[in-house]
């Protein structure tokens, strides 16, 4: 078993962090929100291209639209803040230059650009924006770990209709929602959840 310091905080958080669905009054702030989001994008990605992007809801009108996109689901109108993880795949490629382009020599970014643009920027529309949620969700991860690190709660979502969710934010019409997340600070403890066994989901070979 590792104990250093840093396995043990990871180790907790990850243990210890449940939905939370009831919020207490206190505000999450824009720096407590700039920090989560900031560790979040801390998380890897294919080519390092950072194709998540978030809106943070605060506004309590956009928030009851919300809210009904997503099926009347009461943590989303309870939260201080709701983050809206959406995708923009075509952003993160047509701006190579803010992701690996900054860390590799220039001819090598200009030939990994031309070959992401000739692979992924060639498939549909639907499916770009596919490979970019699945980036998106080790996103998703790493800020649900990171608000259990700074005592904040969170509700992953996805129930709610994506369509819906565009139009209220006025997002690109060819994005995917991964995600919506309730945050705020926790008013319950959440519900004991079980988890497979470590044999039912890993085979040794
Ligand atoms: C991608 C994703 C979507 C989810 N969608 C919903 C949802 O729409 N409504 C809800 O109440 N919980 C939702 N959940 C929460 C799960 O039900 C919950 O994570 C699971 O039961 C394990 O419980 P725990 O998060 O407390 O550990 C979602 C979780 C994830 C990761």
């Amino acid at each position: 078993m590792i104990t250093t310091p840093l396995a043990n905080a990871v180790l907790e958080a990850a243990e210890s962090r449940r939905s939370i669905r009831r919020y207490s009054n206190a505000p999450v702030t824009e720096s407590e929100l700039a920090q989560l989001v900031e560790t979040a994008g801390r998380a890897p990605s294919a080519f390092n291209l950072q194709p998540w992007r978030w809106v943070a809801v605060r506004d309590p009108e956009l928030k009851s639209q919300l809210q009904a996109a997503a099926y009347g689901q009461p943590q989303v109108g309870a939260a201080p803040v709701v983050l809206v993880l959406y995708t923009d795949t075509l952003d993160a490629l047509m701006n190579v230059e803010e992701t690996f382009a900054r860390t590799l020599p220039a001819e090598k970014a200009a030939g990994t650009k031309a070959h992401l643009l000739s692979t992924i920027g060639a498939q549909s529309e639907a499916d770009r924006e596919a490979w970019g949620a699945g980036q998106s969700y080790i996103a998703l991860g790493y800020l649900l770990l990171v608000a259990e690190g700074m005592g904040l709660g969170t509700s992953p979502m996805l129930g709610f209709d994506p369509e819906q969710v565009k139009s209220v934010l006025g997002l690109p019409s060819y994005a995917r929602v991964p995600a919506l997340v309730a945050v705020g600070h926790p008013a319950e403890e959440g519900f004991a959840s079980t988890r497979h066994a470590v044999g039912r989901v890993l085979s040794l070979r």
